[in-house]
């Protein structure tokens, strides 16, 4: 049931500190600042060539933000691609290679169907699912199961934070094994999980101040995102869940490929949402942002007090979020980006947790 909440897709947005935090206890050793897969040492790490992930939709946006830290925190080279172009590819596959599929619903026919191509060439299968019922999972050799609890919008919001923070216990797991993680280093990632149900519910608070933007939000035609790192993929997520629950046209685009073409786009009219920890990238993502204001683009800043400060122009809106490390901050950002979404979609009107022409569960092509 919904609760207090007006729809089920807020109800799932407020649970998310709770269903992350669940999460992680199963992937965590809290009290040693470790990580602990629930499958153990299944899964050879250590002598992988690469990992190939695929998924559909908000799902291929988290095997995306994965693949950023599987490369950066492992060193395990991620080739990734949609559902519905990995099953037809026929792409080569490493030796005893692994696959993994991501899936909220564990029903997705063209993630399923490309599970069985991989199992036809000699792949292991990991799977990560919220539904640890469901086919994707039982066709798995593993399966790392997010505790999101039954997702009912449409739109999926803690299914996804679930899928990162069980990618980040992975890709953390990865290093160890490959060598690439001191036992330090080891000890304060896990520090930085830990907190995250804590930033996730600071995030929440600053919803009153997303609900400000939705009136101008629901005026516009197109709206783009840009950012850049594990914020790309968060770009692209914005824009599916404005355009899936408001009907508004809606691009992501890595910030530094705004000059090969989406620039000419930039109006008053086109409002630029931008996702810009301050983190390593930042001065990259300002220098973009300064372009689109200088041909009069209207933008929204999700930051942080310090990119807030030194981002150089003046948005029209800056949502500023509470300082975390970097790494894993996407798993607190998806929470402004599904903020601003939902709001937009009420204040005009819209069905949210019934969008239509989409189901929740994608069975057939
Ligand atoms: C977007 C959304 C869809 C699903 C996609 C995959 O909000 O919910 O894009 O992410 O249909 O579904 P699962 O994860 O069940 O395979």
């Amino acid at each position: 049931e919904k609760g207090n909440h007006r729809h089920f897709m807020a109800k799932e947005i407020y649970e998310q500190p709770e269903v992350v935090g669940h999460t992680l206890t199963q992937y965590l050793d809290m009290a040693n600042g470790k990580v602990r897969l629930p499958f153990g040492d299944q899964i050879d790490w250590k002598n992988l060539s690469r990992l190939t992930i695929s998924a559909c939709g908000t799902s291929y946006y988290a095997g995306l933000i994965a693949k950023y830290w599987f490369e950066k925190l492992a060193r395990l080279p991620v080739e990734i691609d949609v559902a519905s172009e990995f099953r037809y590819r026929e792409a080569p596959l490493p030796d005893q290679g692994l696959a993994l599929f991501v899936s909220q619903s564990g029903e997705t026919a063209d993630t399923l169907a490309g599970l069985r191509y991989a199992r036809q060439n000699g792949q292991v299968i990991l799977s990560v699912v919220n539904v640890p019922t469901s086919t994707i999972a039982r066709e798995s050799d593993a399966v790392a199961q997010t505790l999101a609890g039954p997702e009912i919008g449409v739109a999926s919001t803690k299914a996804f934070v679930c899928q990162l923070a069980v990618f980040a216990s992975l890709a953390l797991a990865a290093a160890r094994a490959r060598g690439t993680l001191s036992a330090q280093d080891e000890v304060s990632h896990v520090q930085n999980l830990i907190s995250l149900p804590g930033l996730m519910a600071r995030a929440l608070e600053l919803e009153p101040e997303i609900e400000k933007l939705a009136r101008e939000l629901s005026k516009a035609k197109d709206v783009l995102y840009l950012g850049r790192g594990t914020s790309f993929p968060l770009a692209l997520e914005g824009a599916l869940k404005l355009k899936e629950i408001s009907y508004i046209h809606a691009e992501g685009y890595p910030a530094g490929e705004l000059k090969h073409g989406p620039i000419a786009l930039i109006d008053e009219d086109m409002p630029v949402i931008v996702v810009a920890p301050h983190d390593a990238l930042f001065e990259k993502t300002a220098s973009n942002m300064q372009e689109v204001a200088a041909r009069g683009g209207r933008i929204i800043l999700v930051t942080d007090a310090k990119g807030a400060a030194e981002c150089g122009i003046e948005p029209e809106a800056t949502i500023v979020m509470p300082d975390m490390d970097p790494t894993f901050a996407p798993i607190v950002y998806a929470l402004p980006i599904q903020m601003i979404a939902y709001q937009t979609a009420v204040f005009m009107g819209k069905d949210v947790d019934q969008p239509r022409n989409l189901a929740k569960s994608v069975t057939v092509e």
